[in-house]
């Protein structure tokens, strides 16, 4: 018989792609829910064969498959908050659309969904196709409570290419059209600019989030690692300005606190919340 000494901890789902070098993907994910005191599970929509210098092969998981795992840890544990990270391609967008309101995953459903739209590669490519950016835009982003492109998906969603921190607005007016109930505009790519000021907009008003722009190339994971602890701190009650402020520092204090890993680009570290390194 289960005796039960501790209560459970509030309750994440990532539904992203693996990075097999740990950096960014399911893998960060995981460990920013864990450093935010919240248990973290995963629905992996991709695998990927990658180093610090470069990503040599992906494999994409069956649309079904991707529903599955959702429905199955949603239908016994129970889902706190969700967030996305890569999703490949349509039909894996429209079986977590679908997976996700069967779950009660979502703005109009109670489930805080956070959807960062994962669409360029570090370089600015385009990871996903037209069909795939269509889905995200009509399938996605109306379900979610939170959406977190970067200039990259900005300028692929949208057409706006974003050069200064006074086109912020703009942009997020033109995201905020595609439905969903808050935009956030993550700026990390203004690499000119002093600072880090992301710009949060929910139809009406803006709330901007300034932070210190640190001087390191080893950001990888930063996006992930953000969306990840608001995903924590919705799980855990916050609400929705509060948690975005609590994921801007967070993220603020994970690349302040990066680490060079391999010959290429190394992560953002969440042991920051964690503490003690030494063992
Ligand atoms: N050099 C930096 N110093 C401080 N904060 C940063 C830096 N680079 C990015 N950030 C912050 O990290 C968060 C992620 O922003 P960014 O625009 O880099 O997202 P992203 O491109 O999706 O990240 P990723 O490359 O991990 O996908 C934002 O809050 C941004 O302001
Ligand atoms: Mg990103």
């Amino acid at each position: 018989m289960r005796t039960a000494a501790q209560a459970a901890p509030p309750t994440a789902l990532t539904i992203a792609g693996s990075d097999s070098a740990g950096g960014a993907g399911l893998q960060a994910d995981l460990r920013t829910f864990f450093a935010c005191g919240v248990h973290g599970m995963s629905a992996v929509t991709m695998l990927t064969v990658q180093n610090t210098v470069a990503v040599s092969d992906v494999i994409a998981i069956p649309p079904a498959f991707v529903a599955a795992q959702i429905a199955t840890v949603a239908g016994d544990i129970g889902v706190g908050a969700a967030k996305t990270g890569v999703l490949s391609n349509r039909g894996i967008i429209e079986a977590v659309a679908q997976a996700c309101d069967e779950a009660g995953i979502g703005r109009s459903h109670g489930t805080p969904f956070v959807v960062d739209p994962v669409a360029a590669s570090r370089h600015g490519e385009q990871l996903l196709d037209e069909a795939a950016l269509d889905a995200l835009r009509d399938e996605l982003f109306p379900r979610a409570t939170l959406v977190t492109p970067n200039l990259d998906e900005v300028r692929l969603l949208t057409g706006i290419d974003v050069e200064r921190r006074d086109q912020l607005p703009e942009a997020a007016r033109a995201v905020h059209a595609f439905g969903a109930q808050w935009t956030l505009i993550k700026s990390g790519h203004l690499t000119h600019d002093s600072q880090c000021v992301d710009l949060l907009y929910d139809g009406t008003s803006f709330v901007e989030l300034p932070g210190p722009r640190y001087e390191t190339e080893d950001t990888h994971g930063a996006g992930d690692t953000m969306a990840s602890a608001i995903t924590a701190a919705l799980a855990k009650g916050s609400p929705l300005v509060e948690a975005v402020r609590f994921g801007k520092e967070f993220v603020s204090h994970a690349v302040r606190d990066a680490y060079p890993l391999g010959a290429g680009v190394g992560p953002v570290s969440q042991l920051w919340r964690v503490g003690e390194r030494q063992p």
